[in-house]
C-alpha cells in the first residue's frame, strides 16, 4: 500500500440497504470526507424532472449535468422516493455515468481519506479502494426501513408499493449494461437484515481497523 495515497472506503449495495447511514457514520468516525454518489444521479434526475425534460435522452442529460453545482446539493429534497426512481432511470446512460464518475474519482483523490457510497464504487469509481464493503438486506426489511423513514418525515407511504418499487429498482440497477450493481471480487459482504445501525457499524469497523492499522 502507498501511504501517500488517500485511504478509500468503497461502499456499494442496493437501495435502502443502510449503506448511506453506515457510510456517513464511518466517515465521521475516521474523520474522512464523504460522497454519496447516489445524490449526483438524483441531482441530474431532479433537474430533468423540474425542466420537464426526458429521462432517457443522453445528450440532454449530459448537458443538464454540466449545469449543476454538485457542491451544494439539497439532500433532504433529493432523498425523495420518486427522485430515486428517476435517478435509477438516468443512471443507465453511459456518457452521463462517465461524466459523474470522473467527478467522483476526483473527489476520492483529493483528501487524506474518503468514504464513497453507491452502486459501482468498488468496481468502477475506486477499483483500488483499500476497503470495499457490499451491503445487502432482505427486500422486505429494506422496504420497512424506507417506509418508517417516510412516516417519520410525515410523508404518505404505502409499504407494498415501496417493496414493489425497490425490487424494480434492484432489477434495473443490477441488469443494466453500464456498470451494473454487483459486488467487486474483493468486497466484504455485510448483511444488515438482522443488524441495527450500531451492529452494522461495529461489523464494518472490525473489517476496516486492521487494514487501516497496516498503513
Ligand atoms: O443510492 P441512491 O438510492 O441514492 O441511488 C439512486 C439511483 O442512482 C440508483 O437507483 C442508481 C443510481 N446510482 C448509480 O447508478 N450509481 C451510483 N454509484 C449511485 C447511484
Amino acid at each position: 500500500m502507498n501511504p501517500n495515497k488517500p485511504f478509500i472506503i468503497a461502499i456499494d449495495g442496493p437501495a435502502a440497504s443502510g449503506k448511506g447511514t453506515l457510510a456517513r457514520k464511518l466517515a465521521s468516525h475516521y474523520k474522512f470526507s464523504y460522497l454519496d454518489t447516489g445524490l449526483t444521479y438524483r441531482a441530474v434526475a431532479d433537474e430533468l424532472l423540474k425542466r420537464h425534460l426526458p429521462l432517457d435522452n443522453e445528450d440532454i442529460a449530459v448537458k443538464t449535468a454540466s449545469l449543476i453545482d454538485f457542491g451544494s446539493l439539497d439532500r433532504a429534497h433529493l432523498s425523495e422516493h420518486e427522485i430515486g426512481e428517476a435517478a435509477s432511470k438516468v443512471a443507465v446512460m453511459g456518457r452521463l455515468r462517465k461524466a459523474l464518475v470522473d467527478m467522483q474519482k476526483a473527489f476520492a483523490e483529493q483528501s487524506n481519506g474518503a468514504v464513497l457510497d453507491g452502486r459501482d464504487i468498488g468496481t468502477v469509481v475506486c477499483p483500488d479502494a483499500d476497503v470495499k464493503l457490499y451491503i445487502v438486506a432482505a427486500p422486505e426489511v429494506r422496504a420497512e426501513r424506507r417506509y418508517n423513514e417516510m412516516m417519520e418525515k410525515g410523508e404518505k407511504a404505502d409499504y407494498n408499493a415501496i417493496l414493489v418499487d425497490l425490487k424494480r429498482r434492484d432489477e434495473r440497477d443490477m441488469k443494466r449494461t453500464e456498470s451494473p450493481l454487483k459486488p467487486a471480487k474483493d468486497a466484504h459482504l455485510l448483511d444488515t437484515t438482522k443488524l441495527s445501525i450500531e451492529g452494522a457499524f461495529t461489523a464494518a469497523c472490525a473489517i476496516i481497523d486492521p487494514i487501516l492499522a497496516k498503513r
